[in-house]
This record gives structure tokens, sequence and C-alpha cells, in this order.
């Protein structure tokens, strides 16, 4: 067959279990079949929310719109409100909804019943945080994050798409989608010319150096920028250098493999103190498909002459792609063509997801479209499958309102930043222990591993729970604070959960089996209902590739929880291991939430 038609098929999916799913996809499919009996001539998706006024949990809202589909066709419903009430009335009997109503122009509110809440949460107690896994219409992705360059800075861009790509990674990963990370590195391109020869020059033993050896490979970097700027006879060199590299010359090729091997031990340190798993395929990678891709896009007559260079001209765009550079040589363009060729055919991804900033939106943009103009992807009106996102990011800038940068250096190293963070959070823990006279009840190396998980948390939750697209002012001082929506405040407040179980005299491994929750108390009940909300969340922030939607659900339960701490007593209340077992519930879906934001919880602060 022709090996470039797409071969990921659609949204191939078996049926779900019953009971499987978040608990939005389990009201949806009692709604669609109580569309089927109340519309059986019209085949319609049902559309169901969360209800945001008092008069029910989710509500059904197809009856405006069946309405105007079916009136004047002799329908005998009268209006949207009769469709509504029919809506209703249809819906199969069950121990899931406890009733339904109807509102203005057929708007049908649902009632979960609080028994079946309350069963779902120690369902999960006992068999795991899993079971609230929600199902995705995939079952593999391609995650192409964090990046970065080799020799060049790897700047606070990399470290937000280090941190964003990490998280969709662990959604994705948590909702039993195959997800193939890959660190598209920068790690081929002329610069490696300047790079060879400006190694040779300064070690002419490089051969035996160790990864430590050249010292600062952005110093380096620099350094050999200016040699090539200042000296002709070395610019010379280094053009040959590039053309022997590519052309496949030993030497060349051992001495750009160890400028590469020093880059990446300096990369995977920062992913080992964020850890981040990665797998690195590298633009380099992708080099030996080029020709066959560009080969098939040119037999298809995509790609034309422009002025010495080979472009494909985009509607909607002024520039064409150029995809072979005047001098002949590939680009960045031509390596996403043949990189994005490989996932869709030899690695069958059905979604390719590229996180960077969003100054490289017209690029993605652009070679997006021209794989569809050649069939890789379907049109997006007709069908889901295969697709690709580029998940765009704002800049991280400093107090002064600029790029952030540190004192010291133009660009920011994230192991300092890190560290930073770490330390500080560190002293304010010393601080704050001294002062209760707790420090005695922490050994160093608690103290330790605490400030690692908060600091970097911190720094974690501050890039995250924002609108990724917006830019964000990096702040020690606002990130690390204990008010507000922070990671530390979340820290406190998961921590305190967990002071409360262990204060109480009750066993909660035993409680989860014998045990019965309640929601008897109305602020019991919006914390249950919010708790199983969980699956639903990750499955909305997957489907937009937005982090930022489970951090807002992470404080907002912390805040539901304390509402509901404050007003219902637990220890030492009649309602004493109801209530335990609400507030390990929460503590389970907090934890959870941590663990997806690549967040270290703590369970004493
Ligand atoms: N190396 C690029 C940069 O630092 C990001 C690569 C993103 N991935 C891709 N397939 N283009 O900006």
């Amino acid at each position: 067959g022709d090996e470039t038609s797409t071969s990921a098929s659609g949204s191939a999916q078996e049926p779900a279990a019953p009971g499987a799913g978040s608990v939005k996809q389990q009201i949806s499919n009692l709604v669609a079949l109580s569309l089927r009996a109340t519309v059986p001539e019209v085949d319609v998706e049902p559309i169901v929310e969360v209800c945001t006024g008092k008069f029910g949990d989710y509500q059904c809202n197809n009856a405006m719109g069946l309405w105007s589909k079916v009136k004047g066709s002799g329908t005998s419903f009268k209006n949207p409100n009769a469709i509504g009430q029919a809506i209703a009335k249809n819906l199969p009997a069950c121990d899931v909804i406890e009733s339904a109503s109807v509102a203005g122009p057929g708007f049908v509110n649902i009632v979960l019943s609080k028994s079946w809440v309350a069963k779902r949460i120690q369902d999960m107690l006992v068999n795991g945080i899993t079971t609230w896994a929600s199902i995705l219409p995939v079952k593999r992705v391609v995650l192409d994050f964090s990046s970065p360059n080799i020799a060049k800075e790897m700047h606070v861009g990399h470290l937000r798409s280090t941190i964003i790509g990490d998280t969709l990674a662990r959604m994705f990963e948590f909702s039993n989608v195959e997800v193939l990370r890959r660190n598209h590195v920068g790690d081929w391109g002329t610069q490696f010319g300047m790079l060879i020869e400006f190694l040779f020059e300064k070690f002419p033993n490089w051969e035996e150096l160790g990864s430590q050896a050249i010292g600062d490979l952005q110093v380096f970097y620099k350094a050999s920028k200016q040699r090539f700027d200042e000296d002709a006879e070395f610019k010379d060199r280094a053009q040959q250098a590039v053309v022997r590299l590519q052309g496949g010359e030993e030497k060349y090729r051992a001495a750009w493999k160890k400028i590469c091997e020093i880059s990446r031990n300096e990369f995977d340190q920062v992913y080992k103190l964020l850890d981040v798993q990665l797998e690195e395929k590298g633009e380099s990678f992708y080099n030996p498909y080029i020709p066959q891709v560009l080969e098939k896009l040119s037999s298809q007559g995509l790609i034309e002459e422009s002025e010495g260079a080979r472009v494909i001209f985009i509607q909607g765009h002024q520039i064409p792609l150029i995809v072979v550079k005047r001098d002949g040589g590939f680009n960045y363009a031509s390596t996403d063509l043949a990189a994005l060729w490989y996932r869709l055919n030899v690695e069958k991804a059905e979604w390719i997801i590229y996180v960077t900033d969003v100054g490289q939106q017209q690029h993605f943009d652009m070679f997006f479209k021209a794989a569809r103009m050649a069939g890789w992807l379907p049109d997006p009106k007709e069908k889901k499958f295969p697709k690709t996102s580029h998940v765009g990011f704002g800049l991280v800038l400093g107090a002064d309102g600029k790029r952030f940068r540190t004192r010291s250096t133009e660009v920011v190293r994230l192991g300092d930043l890190l560290d930073e963070a770490k330390s500080r959070s560190k002293s304010e823990l010393l601080q704050r222990l001294t002062e209760n006279g707790k420090i005695v009840d922490w050994t160093d190396e608690e103290l330790e591993q605490t400030s690692k998980a908060v600091g970097y948390g911190a720094v974690k939750y501050a890039d995250l729970k924002n609108n990724r697209l917006t830019n964000y002012t990096f702040s020690f001082d606002q990130m690390l604070s204990d008010k507000g929506n922070t990671a530390v405040y979340l820290q406190y407040a998961h921590a305190r959960i967990c002071s409360i179980i262990r204060k109480s005299n009750m066993d909660v491994e035993e409680l989860k089996v014998s045990g019965n929750i309640s929601l008897a108390h109305p602020d019991e009940r919006v914390l249950g209902l919010y708790l199983i909300r969980y699956a639903e969340i990750v499955e909305e922030a997957c489907t937009n590739l937005l982090p930022s939607v489970l951090c807002e659900y992470l404080y907002n339960l912390s805040e539901m929880f304390t509402r509901f701490y404050t007003n219902c007593q637990v220890v030492g209340s009649p309602e004493e291991p109801s209530r335990l077992l609400l507030c390990e519930a929460t503590a389970v879906v907090m934890r959870q939430c941590f663990q997806l934001l690549g967040i270290t919880p703590v369970y004493k602060l």
C-alpha cells in the first residue's frame, strides 16, 4: 500500500464496562439511552454539563437543539420543555440518578443519588484511584516536549516545556494512553561546524576528555561563535566541517557525538532533579528520512522552486514553508515533516503533541497544513484522528516585566533555580519549626526531602496553574507563599488532612472495608460530589491539553475540604468513621493530583 497514507485508525474503542469512565461519561451514557427512546428518529450526541445552578448536579442540554430539528416535522412535542420532560422521564431506572427535573426551555437537571456517590468513593478507597481513570478516545500519543538545543542554552522556556509536557504525559498515562515521550533535541545543524572546529583547536586531546572537562558548554558555544564571527579562516574551516560531518567522516562524527554527549549529561541532570522521563530522538534521528519524505511530497506536486530554495506554498500564509534551503541543506521544517511522517507511519501515533513557546506557532501551523495537503492527516471536520496539536505557552517574565534572567548570567541555569527554591523553602520551614518548638520532631533527612518536595513543587505549580498561553511572572516570594493558590498552601492542606487522620485513633485501612460513608451534611455532599468529578477533570485537561484545569480542581478541592472541616466535626463526633473516610478520600485524590502535576506530596509539614 501507499506508505504515506496514515495508518493509525480513528477512535476505535471497545465498549466501556458499566461503571467505567468519568461520572460525566456515565451520565452521558444514560442520557444517550434516553435520547434514543425519546427521539428515535434523530441521531444526536448527548450534551451533559455540570450544573451551575442549585437544582441539580449535572444537566442535559439537548432539548433546545432537538426542538429545532424536529419542529415542523409532525412531531407530537409542543415545545422544547416537552422534549426535556420526555428526556427526564425516559432516563433508565438505575442507582446513579436520584431525580431529574426540567427547567425553562427543557434543561434537564439531574440529581445524583447520595448513596451512589458514597459508594463510588468507597470503591475507590478499596480498589485504588486507578479505578477512576477516564476513558480517552486514543491509544497512543507522541508527546514532543522539552527539546532543548545541544550546546545552546537550556532556558526557562525549555523548563516550561518540560514541566507542561511531563504533566500532560502523566495525565494521559493515568488515562491508560500509551505516551511516547520524545525529546526532539536540536542536535543537528550548521552550528556544529564551528563547535567541532573549536573543540579540535581548544582540546587537541578531545577524544580522551570526560564529559566535565570542557566545562560550561554555553560558554564554549559563545566562545566558538565569537571565533567564527571574528576569524574568516576559522569560519571557512567551520563551514567545511559541516560538510565533512554531513558526509559522515569518522573524526567529525566522533566529535559531534562527544559534544552531544556532554550536552546530554547536562540536560539529564535537570531531568533527574525534576523527575522527568524522556526518550531522546533528536533532529539527527530523522535526517535519513528527509529525502524520501520530500520525494513523496514532490511527486504529489506540493514542492515548488522559489528563489533557489524548495518550498511548499500554503494557503493563508504569505511566505511559503522552506523545506530545502538555497544551499541544498535541510532545515527545521524538513526535519519536522520527516519526524511527523515517522510518528504517523512507524510509531503509529494517533495524536502528536508539540510543546513549545507560542512564538513557534506559525511554524507548526504551516507544517501541519502541509501534512494535511499531503493527505497525512484527515480534514479536522471529518475525522478526529490522527491529529496534531501545538501546545503553545507564553514567556517567563522577571519582576521587571522583561524576559526572566538571573543577576549573574543572561540565561537562567535551571539547576540553580530549583536549588534556590529548595533552599528558600528550607529556611522558611526551619524558622517555623524552630518558632513552634517542633524542630526536635524532624530528622535532617526529613527536612531535606520536605524542602525539596515543597520547593520544586512550588516552581512547577506556579507554572502549571496559569493559562499556559499567557506570560507569567517568575517570583520566588509568590510561589513560596503559604497563602493563596500555591503549591505550598496545597502541601499544607494535604499534610493537615494526614495529621487529622493520624490523630484520630481509628484504623482507616480497616474502615475502608467495614465503614460506610454517609453524605448527610450538605458540605459532605458537596465535597463527595467534587471528589467523584476527578476523572472528568483529568479527561478535560487531556482533551484540551490544559494542565491548569487540574490545578484549579486541586485548589477548589482543598477549599471545599476546608469548608467541610470547618462545619463538620470529625474527630470525636458520632460521624467520625464516615468523616474520616471522606478525609482519606480527599487526601488520596489530592495526592493523585500532585502526582499528575509531578509534585511530591508531603505528609507532615
Ligand atoms: N529545539 C526546539 C527549540 O528549542 C524545539 C523543538 C520542538 N519540537 C519540534 N518537533 N519542533 O525551540
